[in-house]
């Protein structure tokens, strides 16, 4: 998608559909739309006046018929001036996405200083940044699959959005910066939505680890691909018995953004790479389990994060680590009550096959070590109790240090990819004491998803560590999000580039 700024009226920007916001009560965006409404013999002060009351969610789609420069007028209704936030100008313009796509409109343009506030204490360049990130979030779906013999199945994409205002001779480098940088971020994340959506005979570990390889090629990453030899040189059994029940054997991937002249200790990203999982011997019910094909997202985020920084040239060494394995019952599945040796010398009494994720992670985060990281972070869809406890709306945030949990609070709130902290108290490592071995795999009753993360803090030594639980944000439902569209969300890109970036 392409991206310019005018410095002209809406009666003269010539485009397919111009989008225009409107506060409740105060109106303001109003002004815009009054400009035009002469050519419209009207229509819109009627409408304002009557059936249009500016209400978050409202919007009014209107065919123009020949009379201004654009085909079609889009009227998005914002809510209370005073309670205007970033989220708001992010929902306006995946509106204004959605209404385009739907009548197939290829260029899109909004008049953007009535949704710049200075208290939204964002710079206009990182404004920018993140009206053009839901522009290309928004035109993403994934539609490989259907093809166009079979009707209408391809879905249409905006080629071009313009933004329009006034005051922009004088900070258009910061805007071109701002937008150049929305894009390639929402692109990054995109590419790791497309990873998720791939179905697992297609995704499997070893065609995710050559996605890894293709994602960051010429950009000054060193990506190694380990097979199943290195695993077992390595001892990495834990890895190696969630991979023993499945044909598609495991890889290992290690990505290196290493940028010229920084000598400060990386920062190490270990994402959860289960191309699919069944469950195990201990096997999942059938109803929904064809969605634990993204249950490699975390995996999916940390080559996309990799990517994202290489192309925007930050200056922090960031490694990623991703297990790639797929969790299958068969006669060489491995079984409840099985005990293995892991990467770091523990041993851990599997008693649910089903608590895969842990297991694999708990080999890569001791792994993680070897590279004496500044911080180490984890992302994964690793309990269904997260979902329970915080819905779609936050990720479960847990982690051994105060200012790394600053650091990706702060980076939530900023992007939208907010995080939720839940405590990591001793008492509940409790619930994973074995009696045969040193921990187990699963917790008690209750706490689920902390009792997982107490189980991966036994792997990660004294680094500074944040585990990062996206099972309930990495999947969008139906009809739930104003700029994402149903499916795998990449939940994590924005947050974690935005992390690194400032760091
Ligand atoms: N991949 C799942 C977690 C999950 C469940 C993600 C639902 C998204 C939606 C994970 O491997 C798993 O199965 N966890 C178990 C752990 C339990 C056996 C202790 C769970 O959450 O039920
Ligand atoms: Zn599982
Ligand atoms: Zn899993």
């Amino acid at each position: 998608m392409r991206a310019q700024f005018q410095a002209k009226s809406i009666l003269d920007t010539k485009t397919d559909l111009m989008a225009v916001a409107v506060f409740e009560e105060t109106k303001a965006g109003a002004r815009d739309i009054h400009q035009i409404d002469k050519k419209l013999n009207g229509a819109v002060r009627k409408l304002l006046e009557g059936a249009f009351k500016g209400k978050k969610g409202e919007s009014f789609l209107m065919y123009t018929a020949g009379r201004l420069p654009f085909h079609w007028l889009l009227v998005v209704g914002m809510g209370k001036e005073d309670k205007y936030q970033i989220k708001g100008a992010r929902g306006f313009v995946g509106a204004a996405v959605r209404a385009a796509r739907r009548c197939n409109a290829k260029k899109i343009a909004f008049p953007m200083e009535c949704l710049f506030k200075k208290d939204l204490s964002l710079t206009i360049e990182d404004f920018i940044q993140q009206l053009a990130e839901a522009a290309s979030l928004a035109n993403f779906s994934f539609d490989k699959y259907k093809s166009r013999q079979n009707g209408d199945g391809k879905t249409k994409t905006v080629e071009e959005i313009t933004f329009i205002g006034s005051a922009f001779k004088a900070s258009r480098q910061a805007l071109q910066r701002g937008v150049n940088r929305g894009r390639l971020v929402a692109e990054s994340a995109n590419l790791a939505r497309i990873l998720s959506n791939e179905p697992s005979n297609v995704m499997t570990p070893a065609a995710m680890a050559r996605a890894a390889l293709e994602a960051t090629r010429g950009m000054g990453v060193r990506c190694t691909i380990r097979d199943e030899r290195w695993l077992h040189q390595k001892k990495m059994n834990a890895v190696l018995a969630v991979a023993q029940g499945s044909e598609n054997r495991p890889r290992f991937v290690v990505l290196e953004y290493q940028p010229a002249g920084v000598k400060e200790s990386p920062i190490v990203l270990v994402g959860k790479g289960v191309t699919f999982d069944s469950g195990g011997i201990s096997i999942k019910p059938s109803e929904g389990m064809e969605k634990m094909k993204y249950d490699m997202s975390g995996g999916a985020v940390v080559i996309a994060v990799i990517q994202a920084l290489a192309k925007l040239k930050v200056r922090q060494r960031a490694v990623g680590i991703i297990p790639l394995v797929e969790n299958m019952p068969s006669g060489a599945a491995q079984r409840p009550g099985d005990v293995i040796r892991t990467y770091s010398g523990k041993y851990v009494e599997v008693l649910n096959t089903d608590a895969e994720g842990r297991l694999i992670l708990s080999d890569a985060l001791a792994y993680a070590q070897n590279f004496k990281p500044k911080a180490i972070i984890d992302l994964a869809t690793l309990t269904g109790a997260c979902v329970v406890a915080l819905g779609h709306e936050a990720i479960g945030m847990m982690g051994t240090d105060d200012s790394l949990k600053a650091r990706i609070k702060e980076a939530g709130e900023r992007t939208g990819e907010r995080v939720w902290e839940l405590p990591l108290w001793e008492e509940y490592f409790e619930a994973i004491k074995s009696e045969v071995a040193d921990i187990k795999n699963v917790g008690a009753r209750g706490a689920g998803t902390i009792t997982a993360a107490m189980f991966l803090k036994e792997f990660v030594g004294d680094y500074p560590w944040v585990h990062l639980d996206i099972a309930g944000t990495a999947w969008v439902e139906k009809n739930s999000h104003p700029y994402l569209n149903p499916g795998p969300s990449g939940v994590g890109v924005r947050l974690l580039v935005e992390a690194i970036r400032n760091w």
